[in-house]
């Protein structure tokens, strides 16, 4: 637990949610023209039951194909439900817009790192944190992921049964806490854990009401503040041990010895960094690989498919960073989990400038969702859409093709687009694929039995309830 109270905790988390670095326009325009979209009420209601939303948002994509309107506390939202809209957007103007309001709440915990950040200040940002992801980097951290599934691997028995959400979670949690912190994390890994999930699922109800939230008190508001404290707390300390200590060879070793123009990062932004990368870096890839393991034992077929690869490239050694490129099956059946089950599913951004689609005025101070569960989902682009299908992604000479051959650009984009587009995409790719390789060639998990799992759209796509899966052997 934190040391602070709770009321210097949620004075402080307030103090981080109302900083801007661009105030946001509003979108006031009572006389311009909307298109036609999903009611406010329903879209209440479909947040309020959570699936329901997903259902709601490809509905309204097939009423409304290219643009929809709806209103939303106050808000002007506009969904774009084509490629074409939603890389106008998030591509062509991607500089003259923020992120919407969603991820306003979530300064409470991630401050003012590269996720919340905006305008000159997040570019400056990005600059300096960019070199911890260069080629060679992901190649030493590649060496750490493959360690730490082969000792994860070692708590994996055979008819074991584990929740999936939470086992890997536990596993890309030690993975991101090993190669930002070095090895200081292991000893606080639990607690990192716990007061993260209690965060994102204070967050997760929040997400659309952004900053309002922090304002109603509730038991749900100060659990969630008194987590983001000690976490806090864990990394304070930590940034206090590496700028003793000198370079340990990390993720944060780079971040406080990262300059520009002379300058470098205060312990504030070095914090605000760790805590959205610790986020960002561990609840996507869990998600990810949770979804993995239930499209493999739902999908024999798309299962043998990639062992046969594992089994004759590898023959039963661990892989390793020089592996991946012989690998296009297992590089494949990442890219369809996350055609079918993107972590990250919607995305937001108000608009600082006007922007045209369809013949549509959509005014500066709007916000614009473009959402990666719609669109990698839609039958416009996608020969059997709700079919796991891996194979999809390889060429006929049987090369990985990132692009999906096929269907047009904008339809598959789970590591977003443009200027925010994910910093951390090729750790996630070697992470994701490390894993898979590792344990996919020796266990074949499956899901108990009389289980029905269906995503729960919270701050990632998460499954729901749970994942029971018991593991098993080849
Ligand atoms: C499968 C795994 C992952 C998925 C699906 C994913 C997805 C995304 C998406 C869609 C965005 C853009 C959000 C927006 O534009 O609103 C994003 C941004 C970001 N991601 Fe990832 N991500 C993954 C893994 C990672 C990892 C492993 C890290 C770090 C270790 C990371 C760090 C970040 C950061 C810092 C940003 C903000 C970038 C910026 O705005 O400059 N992500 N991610």
């Amino acid at each position: 637990m934190s040391t602070l109270s709770v009321r210097e905790a949620t004075r402080r988390a307030t103090q981080r949610v109302k900083h801007s670095d661009i105030e946001p326009p509003k979108d006031r325009n009572s006389t311009i023209a909307r298109p036609p979209g999903i009611s406010s009420l329903g879209l209440i209601q479909g947040f309020r039951k959570g699936p329901d939303v997903l259902d709601l948002f490809v509905a309204d994509a097939k009423r409304h194909p290219t643009l929809s309107h709806t209103r939303l506390l106050g808000e002007h939202l506009y969904f774009l439900n084509s490629p074409d809209a939603i890389l106008t957007v998030m591509h062509t103007h991607g500089k003259e817009t923020i992120k919407g309001r969603g991820l306003q709440g979530a300064k409470a915990l991630l401050g003012n790192g590269l996720l919340t950040s905006e305008g000159a200040v997040h570019l400056r940002q990005r600059r300096l944190v960019q070199p911890a992801f260069h080629r060679d980097r992901i190649n030493r951290y590649a060496e750490q992921m493959s360690e730490l599934t082969v000792i994860h691997e070692r708590e994996w028995q055979d008819g074991k049964r584990v929740d999936m959400v939470q086992d890997m979670s536990a596993l890309t949690l030690a993975i991101v806490g090993r190669t930002l912190f070095g090895s200081d994390l292991s000893g606080d890994a639990g607690r990192v854990g716990e007061a993260l999930s209690t965060v994102l699922e204070g967050m997760g109800q929040r997400l659309i009401m952004g900053p309002a939230a922090l304002r109603i008190p509730s038991p749900g508001r100060r659990k969630a503040v008194m987590a983001a404290a000690a976490l806090d707390e864990v990394v304070q300390r930590l940034i206090d041990t590496h700028r003793a200590g000198g370079d340990q060879d990390d993720m944060l070793s780079m971040l406080i010895s990262a300059q520009d123009e002379g300058s470098g990062m205060t312990d504030e932004q070095v914090r605000d960094e760790a805590m959205t990368l610790v986020l960002a870096g561990h609840e996507t890839t869990a998600m990810t690989m949770a979804w993995g393991w239930l499209m493999l034992a739902t999908n024999p077929v798309a299962r043998t498919w990639l062992t046969d690869e594992l089994d004759q490239v590898l023959a039963g050694r661990n892989p390793s960073m020089a592996d991946l490129d012989s690998l296009p099956r297992t590089r494949a059946t990442i890219a369809e989990i996350l055609r079918l089950y993107p972590a990250a599913w919607v995305m937001g951004r108000r608009l600082l400038t006007d922007v045209e689609i369809d013949g549509w005025q959509i005014p500066r101070g709007a916000i614009c969702l473009a959402s990666q569960y719609v669109q990698q989902r839609d039958s416009r682009w996608w020969d059997q859409p709700l079919a796991f299908r891996p194979q999809r992604w390889l060429t006929t000479d049987g090369d990985f093709d990132e692009t999906a051959p096929g269907q047009p650009r904008g339809s598959w984009f789970p590591f977003g687009w443009g200027n925010r587009r994910c910093i951390g995409e090729a750790f996630a790719w070697t992470e994701a694929a490390l894993i898979l390789a590792t344990l996919g060639q020796r266990w074949t998990p499956q899901l108990v039995a009389g289980q029905s799992i269906t995503p729960n759209p919270m701050v990632t796509l998460r499954p729901s309830p749970a994942l029971p899966m018991t593991l098993t052997r080849r």
